[in-house]
């Protein structure tokens, strides 16, 4: 997830966008950079690190005084943080210039070819590729519209493109597939962005671009085609949000914008995990597959929300490697003297990659020759550069404290990480690998089916605003799903929650339920095993004592929909997937009830979005 602005009109360029980068630079602060296009010349500077960087940057080495620019901040994917991985990216000859958001999947292909014909590609990223190919068309003497659209039908993946030729200093070409892009329109001046953000100072007119389109704006108008250059009619619209609505997609909280981002969070996640013979890859893989082959125990570490994360993991490797699996929270870990090993993989997972527990429980790891492999959404952050491999989770920034979209995001680099172990274990079949790959690619459009049903989720969370205390039940991977919905609700709406396993009630936790007592209890998915008749069991039993149960329930179930006051239907799924979808509604309900309740969602009292301190 990147921020991305274009401008052609007749004010400076580099105000609008730097100002524009401003505004989307909650979308990604790893690095900034800016193009301008300067008599036949393209001009650029960029910069690692915020936005500041870089405007010192062209403090020291001012731009030309243009009308036509492009811009970006990144959050890495491919290539780490660092001013060589900034964008823009330019092509051999320096002529065109290009920013890019999202994932080129087909990258490493693009760019051997390229090698091969003597390009140099100075940075790790997959867009320098599209800059390249850009070039090449341009050269062969196509505009840059033309040449956009060739290159697109080459490229697999999501991506939104924004490029300029410095031969031609009128206009600005973008391009879009799974990823966002808006058009502003103004008099005499239009824009490009990630979202309105980049520019409703500017105009609030605003067109809507679809899937595999590209757009030319120049100082007199847009035209938009489809990749193969046939004219499309964008669909125009009038932005009335405020900025910060517009930062926040409409949303009140950067948490619930984030919790509607979770379709493609999760699909960008599974993004450009193939090798050119569908093997699965990781991103950065420092171990050999005999290195992995030796392993024959895991340990998790992670904190808070991640911690649920390892538990929900916990199941999916065991069952897929069978490799025994032992979780633990990071800031206990030291101190129990762990049993390691070069043969135990230990696995970090943290959303920052800074909190110090977890840094301090993977610098004991490998002071017992253990390799550490990280699951981090932050690229360049010191976990995953203190690791041995990294699976980065793709979400993009979260700035909502609590965590959603990295949690969801997590579980699914946890499941490819225990699908990659079993593929270099030999311990599942390719094609049983290749069925969950599948099973995981449908849960983008299943997300979207449970957030559809957001507002019967908002009208419970209401209703629940005066209670003290809200129970959560699970079993197997929905045990850490209920952890998880307690520990929300805990957090935002500063109210009494807790998680149990189902099994557990009757050692103790049943004598908490009185008359009415509210518990959300997360129901397996019917199946060969008897997980889903005990759940029913745990069921019955608080409501005999006069619970009142919210179930989370796959369609279809009447055996739930007979005994539970309230159910919440989650579209049907493996049991081991399920957490991706049960996990949702308790975020709404948790981010709904907080806000109920008048609390600041976004920054809950206490608590800091990376914990620094042990
Ligand atoms: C809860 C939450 C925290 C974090 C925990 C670990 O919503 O966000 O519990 O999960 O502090 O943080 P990371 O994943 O950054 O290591």
């Amino acid at each position: 997830m990147c921020g991305i602005v274009g401008y052609v009109g007749h004010r400076s360029a580099q105000d609008v966008v730097v100002e524009g980068l401003r505004r989307l630079e909650y979308r990604g602060y790893d690095s900034a950079g800016v193009a301008l296009v300067a008599g036949d010349r393209v001009e650029w500077r960029k910069r690692a690190g915020k936005l500041a960087n870089l405007e010192k940057l062209i403090g020291e080495e001012p731009l030309p005084e243009v009308t036509i620019g492009i811009g970006h901040t990144r959050w890495a994917t491919h290539g780490a943080p660092n001013d060589v991985n900034a964008h823009p990216h330019l092509g051999n000859r320096r002529r065109v210039a290009v920013v890019h958001n999202g994932i080129i999947e087909n990258f490493d292909d693009l760019r051997a070819r390229l090698e091969e014909d003597d390009h140099q590609l100075s940075s790790e990223t997959d867009t320098e590729v599209a800059a390249h190919l850009l070039e090449l068309q341009v050269e062969s003497g196509v505009d840059l519209t033309t040449a956009m659209q060739r290159v697109c039908q080459a490229l697999e993946g999501a991506f939104t493109l924004v490029a300029v030729d410095a031969e031609d200093p009128d206009r600005v070409v973008a391009a879009r597939r799974n990823s966002p892009l808006v058009v502003g329109v103004g008099e005499g001046e239009n824009f490009l962005g990630s979202d309105v953000a980049a520019f409703i100072e500017h105009t609030r007119e605003a067109l809507e671009l679809g899937q595999d389109q590209v757009v030319t704006i120049t100082r007199d108008g847009v035209e938009v085609t489809d990749f193969h250059g046939a004219p499309v009619t964008p669909k125009a619209y009038h932005v009335d949000w405020d900025l910060s609505a517009a930062e926040k997609d409409g949303h009140d909280w950067f948490m619930r914008k984030e919790i509607f981002e979770q379709p493609h969070a999760v699909a960008d996640s599974l993004l450009g995990r193939r090798t050119r013979t569908g093997a699965l890859q990781l991103d950065e893989m420092r171990l050999s597959d005999q290195e992995l082959r030796d392993i024959d125990k895991i340990i998790i570490i992670a904190a808070g929300t991640s911690f649920y994360a390892g538990m929900v993991a916990k199941y999916a490797i065991e069952h897929w490697t069978r490799i025994p699996v032992e979780v633990e929270l990071s800031s206990e870990f030291r101190y129990r003297d762990p049993i390691l090993d070069y043969s135990t993989l230990v696995v970090a997972i943290s959303q920052s990659g800074e909190t110090a527990d977890t840094l301090q429980a993977i610098r004991h790891a490998r002071t017992q020759r253990s390799k550490v492999l990280a699951i981090c959404n932050t690229n360049g952050s010191t976990i995953p550069r203190e690791s041995d491999a990294v699976i980065y989770t793709h979400a993009g920034p979260e700035i909502g404290v609590a965590s959603t979209k990295g949690f969801v995001t997590q579980l699914v680099a946890c499941y490819l990480l225990a699908l990659y172990l079993a593929q270099v274990k030999g311990t599942r079949y390719g094609d049983e690998i290749a069925d969950v790959l599948h099973q995981l690619e449908a849960i983008p459009a299943h997300i979207e089916t449970v957030l559809s049903r957001a507002d019967a989720v908002y009208d419970l969370a209401r209703a629940h605003v005066d209670e003290p205390t809200v129970l959560f039940l699970g079993r197997h991977a929905g045990y850490p799903v209920a952890l998880e919905g307690a520990l929300k609700l805990k957090e935002l709406a500063y109210i009494h929650a807790e998680g149990f396993a189902g099994g557990e009630l009757k050692h103790g936790p049943i004598a908490l339920i009185d008359e009415g007592q509210p518990v959300l209890c997360v129901v397996p998915p019917r199946g060969r095993d008897q997980l889903h008749g005990k759940m029913l069991s745990a069921i019955q039993e608080v409501r005999a004592r006069g619970a009142r149960t919210i179930c989370l329930a796959e369609e279809g179930d009447t055996a739930v929909a007979a005994i539970a006051d309230t159910v919440i239907e989650l579209p049907r799924v493996p049991v081991l997937l399920q957490p991706l979808l049960a996990v949702v509604p308790l975020q709404l309900f948790a981010c709904e009830l907080a806000t109920a309740k008048g609390h600041d969602v976004d920054q809950p009292r206490n608590l800091a979005k990376s914990v620094t301190v042990e």
